[in-house]
């Protein structure tokens, strides 16, 4: 697609949604245990979290110039991310200072899977009005990342904002995340499945949002309300699909064994795959390059502490380092 001739661009991606800092647990016994028991754990740390602001740091690291529109609070937290955003080299021109506190997780990870704690806070606050039209008008691509966190208040108006975006001359993508109210979406969703160039769940969120047991007829119908679908999955690397072809991409070889935690690899994963779309790249490439992003990031602690930069990325997906020719 090459929509992005109308408008002079200078941005490469516009990703709106959530901004947190994740308080990272790490160790062999992190299930918490009540009566005031204290346990050791190998690890907390304060990292980079809300799958927007991942994905927008993760986006710079691979070299595009990146804006997220957020909603934090006046407070410790936010004045985290922000440091945090900032030093990567993303725009946090559009991100908002709301009344209430900063929203934070506590993600408990063990073996591969995790227990996620979140208050919400500032993060439920934004709105698609709150979203910059400059920056809007700026991207080449905008990316809309836990549309469920903020179904209530971002949410009515994503289908105005992505139709926005494609006026614009950009092309879009959302990553719908876990619905933590377990509705999995209705008709304000899929009203903004016209203007929603690609779809990026994981195999269980794709399996609820269409309502199918398995994970090819889900395909089939996401892919047949209008986006293109990319459903990542996990160690097994991610599906891709729209109208003409379906098939799947592995992680990249050369990572075994040197997994530490997954938090944040989706939102690297979308990345990757976005900067790839960006690059020319076409969706079955774009996707290996989202795996590598995505692999790359279970390296360390968090989900930015490893995200690679373009030639570590196009290495690992094999992948030539010289885009590819226009047209
Ligand atoms: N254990 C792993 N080993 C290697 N690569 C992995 C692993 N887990 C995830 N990845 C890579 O990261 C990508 C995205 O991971 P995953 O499927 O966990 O997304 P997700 O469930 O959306 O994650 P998130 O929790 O960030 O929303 C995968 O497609 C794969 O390329
Ligand atoms: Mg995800």
């Amino acid at each position: 697609m090459s929509r992005d001739q109308t408008t002079a661009k200078t941005l490469d991606l516009l990703v709106v949604g959530d901004c947190n800092p994740d308080v990272l647990v790490l160790g062999d016994d992190v299930t918490p245990e009540f009566g005031q028991h204290e346990k050791l754990v190998q690890s907390i740390s304060l990292v980079v979290g809300g799958s927007a602001a991942i994905t927008a740091v993760a986006a710079a690291r691979l070299g595009l110039r990146v804006a997220l529109a957020a909603a934090i609070g006046s407070d410790p937290a936010g004045e985290f991310m922000l440091g945090q955003l900032a030093s990567a080299g993303v725009d946090t021109s559009g991100v908002t200072v709301s009344g209430l506190g900063t929203g934070m997780t506590v993600a408990l990870a063990h073996a591969g899977d995790r227990a996620i704690l979140t208050a919400t806070g500032a993060m439920t606050s934004l709105t698609a009005g709150a979203v910059r039209r400059d920056l809007l008008a700026a991207a080449r691509h905008v990316h809309v990342s836990s549309y469920f966190l903020l179904e209530q208040s971002l949410g009515p108006g994503v289908a105005g904002l992505m139709a926005a975006a494609h006026a614009n001359g950009a092309t879009t993508s959302l990553d719908t995340n876990w619905d933590p109210a377990g509705r999995w979406g209705g008709a304000q969703l899929r009203a903004a499945f016209p203007h929603i160039d690609y779809l990026l769940p994981n195999k269980e969120e794709a399996l609820r949002l269409s309502g199918e047991r398995n994970l090819d007829a889900a395909v089939a119908a996401l892919t047949s309300a209008g986006p293109a679908v990319v459903v990542k999955l996990g160690p097994s690397g991610a599906m891709y699909a729209d109208s003409s072809r379906v098939d799947r991409v592995p992680v990249p070889l050369g990572l075994d064994g040197s997994f530490v935690d997954a938090t944040g690899a989706g939102d690297c994963f979308n990345a990757g795959l976005i900067a790839g779309l960006l690059r020319g790249l076409d969706l079955p490439s774009a996707a290996q390059l989202g795996c590598a992003v995505g692999s790359a990031s279970t390296r360390a602690a968090g989900g930015t502490a490893a995200a690679p930069d373009l030639p570590t990325a196009l290495r690992l997906a094999a992948l030539p380092e010289s885009a590819p020719a226009a047209g």
